[in-house]
């Protein structure tokens, strides 16, 4: 089932998700309607926050917009950045601030530890979008959104700019219901 997307500047996105202790019916559904949500808004990465749900869950497929979509779902319970290396500045983009993309520095490689669906631990390493993917996701988790990340005077301009692309979303959104 798809579920709405929770927008900048709700608490929700400010605040810290709890650790996952069940592995139960309940996230395996969460999980399915995460990954049904970001395919159907286009996105490569989605945090449970962004649904509404303050737990550490955490979806990913870089195939999300092309034929090879959901050959490589990535499902992250409970993810800890346990290793990163190097620097690298892309733009970036969220659906929790529709519109809205900036460049942002990040980590060129990160190591992951997190728990799958069944809790058994395991860990993932990335570069690139991969990389850029996990710490982005991983914030989330943490209350923290890629704005966050930009110089007091960076973020400040980025949220003028948002508030304008804000009430653009909220129109369109309006015209669909
Ligand atoms: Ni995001």
């Amino acid at each position: 089932m798809e579920r709405d997307i929770v927008i900048y500047p709700n608490e929700i996105l400010k605040t810290k998700a709890e650790e996952v202790k069940e592995f139960n019916e309940k996230i395996i559904n969460l999980v399915n309607d995460m990954f049904e949500t970001m395919y159907k808004r286009g996105g490569v990465g989605l945090a449970a926050n962004q649904v509404g749900v303050l737990k550490q869950v955490v979806v990913i497929d870089l195939h999300s917009r092309t034929e090879k979509q959901g050959k490589e779902q990535i499902v992250l319970i409970n993810p800890e950045i346990v290793a990163q290396e190097g620097e690298i500045v892309k733009e970036e983009g969220c659906l929790s601030l529709p519109g809205l993309y900036r460049k942002v520095k990040r980590a060129a490689y990160v190591k992951v530890k997190a728990q799958n669906l069944n809790g058994e631990d395991f860990e993932i390493e990335g570069e690139d979008l991969l990389a850029r993917a996990l710490q982005h996701e991983i914030d989330h988790l943490n209350g923290v959104v890629f704005i966050d990340r930009l110089s007091p005077l960076q973020k400040r301009l980025a949220l003028e700019k948002y508030k304008k692309l804000k009430r653009k979303y909220e129109r369109e959104m309006a015209q669909k219901r």
